[in-house]
């Protein structure tokens, strides 16, 4: 089934190809002045502009024929040229049934045939993460649920930070403190013991202190390079160690996201195309895309349309050691060769833009794209109530378990607050608060355009009002309970029907959520699904403030408005599971 914006601008893209005008004019959008129409078509203006005609004129053309299609109800021009449109409720109603039947809800089919690598979370192994990395893992687990949602063939991967300066800073230090020396005997190349000499709290404490004995001295630091170096080169002792680092981060992350709720069908990282970067090396250099600048081995990226600099991207610094760049371009070619994407969505801190443009442009510059079309989808930094990044009151980095258990404390004060499962198990009362906690901090991130800095206010997002993930939830958890007691009281669910105006714009908004899906993916921005949500919960509770449902005498009406309710929950459970938020069975 189409979406019904879709439908709409159809109509009206076809007639004003019919005036010999150019269909991209007949984009049809909700009204954002719902008093006067539900639907709004705004091109007759920029097409009377581009033919040099009066647009009162081209839009009185463009009502005529559109007056002509049953659909509407009303068609109106204001203004200098708006053309207001209204559909009827029989339209509406015929399309609102088939909404109802679809396990779908008309989700666009966008990526069908398609398929996306979506790269997120991009944790540092040792280092620890950060809110960057929290807002990456939010951002990049809705998207990759929306593009699911969209008929997407989706492939994440969390592209670990697993192979840079820190590695080797964490093998010199574990030299120093001679923890492990069998790991750094030259004599020996193995079998090393299976179990890992370190543990995740050791690398925590282990990782701070190599950093500090690098920046006091300068011999540290040189130590550090030669065994990144080393490791890169094979050195059989430290691939063993750099292999303990990974299972047990991998371990410690895995218990992270899982937290979160977020997902990954890959975990690579920098270190899993190892094999790649020698041979593509060898590629760029015999093809002259690679060449040797100041002892360094780079691509020239930059273009004369360039405005601002672009310095070029270093594959192979002086010392041999290979840098972040180099691997990201390695990583394109494995990923052209193992799911030979449509799209590679990188869901990255916006700070690091300038990587991507190099990046991108060196990938271009190489051939090794394959169909993908590379994108950057940047984001702003989450912001304490000081305005400055979000940190723990001590003044260290929020850890995500910490964020996770200070959102469940307020989560847990708030349901008190509301008299919310003071009757229920501590374990559900304590599900109940884990998931609002998600749900806080998950809507408070992905409610702001992704581009803008936020300030991250737990006391307002957790509320049970307002534009919150807690509200959104608990609107939903009460239109199940209605269910719930329809069902006890054997009430049948009939097909929604509109007799109020409240009836009409909860439909409206229903039957439009495929267009907010399209437009999500279309900007990559969840907010617009956050948006719409709230719309239709807050419609929803008008609907629910106007009529009588459970105690509606009339069967058929009640079947009708108990239909209306099961779509309105679906919609609901729909968008929030994009947004990675559950909905608890009861609050
Ligand atoms: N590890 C990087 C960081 O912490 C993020 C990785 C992002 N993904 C990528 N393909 N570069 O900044």
């Amino acid at each position: 089934m189409s979406a019904l914006g879709a439908e709409l601008s159809a109509i009206a893209a076809a007639a004003f190809a019919a005036e010999g005008l150019s269909q991209s004019f007949g984009q049809v959008t909700r009204s954002d002045r719902p008093d006067l129409a539900q639907f709004q078509c705004n091109g007759a203006l920029a097409a009377a502009k581009e033919a040099k005609a009066n647009p009162r004129a081209v839009a009185d053309k463009i009502a005529a024929r559109l007056k002509t299609n049953s659909l509407f109800a009303k068609v109106a021009i204001a203004g200098p040229g708006f053309i207001n449109l209204d559909v009827t409720d029989g339209a509406l109603t015929a399309r609102g049934a088939a909404l109802a039947k679809d396990a779908r809800l008309g989700a666009p089919e966008t990526g069908r045939g398609k398929t996306i690598v979506v790269d997120f979370g991009g944790p540092n192994i040792a280092k620890p993460m950060h809110v960057g990395h929290l807002r990456s893992a939010i951002l990049g687990d809705c998207l990759q649920r929306l593009y699911r949602a969209n008929a997407w063939t989706v492939v994440s991967d969390i592209h670990l930070g697993d192979w840079g300066l820190q590695m080797g800073q964490l093998i010199s230090e574990i030299g120093h403190r001679g923890i492990a020396p069998i790991y750094f005997d030259a004599n020996v190349s193995g079998p090393y013991p299976a179990e890992s000499p370190v543990t995740m709290d050791d690398l925590e404490e282990i990782y701070p202190a190599a950093v500090a004995a690098c920046q006091a001295d300068e011999g540290r630091l040189n130590e550090a390079r030669q065994a990144t170096a080393e490791l890169q080169a094979g050195r059989a002792g430290y691939r063993a160690l750099w292999k303990h680092f990974f299972n047990v981060s991998k371990f410690g992350l895995d218990r992270e996201y899982g937290s979160l709720g977020a997902h990954f069908d890959m975990w690579k990282g920098e270190a899993s195309v190892d094999p790649i970067v020698g041979p593509m090396i060898e590629d760029l250099k015999a093809r002259g895309i690679a060449t040797v600048s100041e002892g360094a081995l780079v691509v020239h990226v930059e273009r004369n349309t360039d405005k601002k600099e672009m310095p070029p991207l270093i594959l192979v610094k002086q010392d041999g050691a290979v840098l972040y760049g180099t691997t990201d371009l390695a990583t394109i070619i494995d990923r052209v060769r193992e799911q030979n994407p449509d799209l590679i969505l990188y869901v990255v801190d916006q700070r690091q833009h300038l990587h991507f443009e190099q990046v991108f442009r060196a990938a271009e510059k190489a051939g090794i794209t394959g169909k993908a079309v590379l994108e950057h989808a940047g984001f702003g930094t989450m912001n304490g109530t000081d305005g400055k990044p979000f940190k723990t009151r001590a003044g260290g980095v929020m850890k995500l378990f910490d964020l996770i258990a200070m959102a469940t404390t307020e989560a847990e004060k708030r349901l008190a607050e509301q008299g919310i499962g003071a009757d229920y198990s501590a374990d559900e009362r304590a599900d109940i608060a884990k998931k609002v906690a998600i749900a806080t901090i998950k809507f408070a991130d992905l409610s702001n355009y992704r581009h803008t800095d936020y300030v991250f206010d737990l006391e307002r997002f957790s509320r049970f009002e307002g534009k919150t993930g807690p509200y959104l939830q608990y609107a939903a958890v009460r239109i199940q309970s209605i269910l719930r007691r329809a069902a006890g009281e054997g009430h049948a669910i009939g097909e929604p029907a509109i007799r109020s105006p409240e009836e009409r714009t909860l439909f409206l908004q229903l039957l439009s959520l495929p267009d907010a899906m399209a437009a999500a993916e279309k900007g990559r921005a969840p907010n617009i699904l956050c948006d719409y949500t709230f719309t239709l919960a807050q419609q929803y509770s008008r609907f629910y403030a106007e009529h009588h449902i459970l105690s509606e005498p009339d069967a058929a009406i009640r079947a009708s408005r108990l239909g209306l309710c099961r779509l309105t929950l679906a919609a609901l459970v729909k968008t929030l599971a994009i947004l990675g938020i559950e909905v608890p069975q009861r609050m």
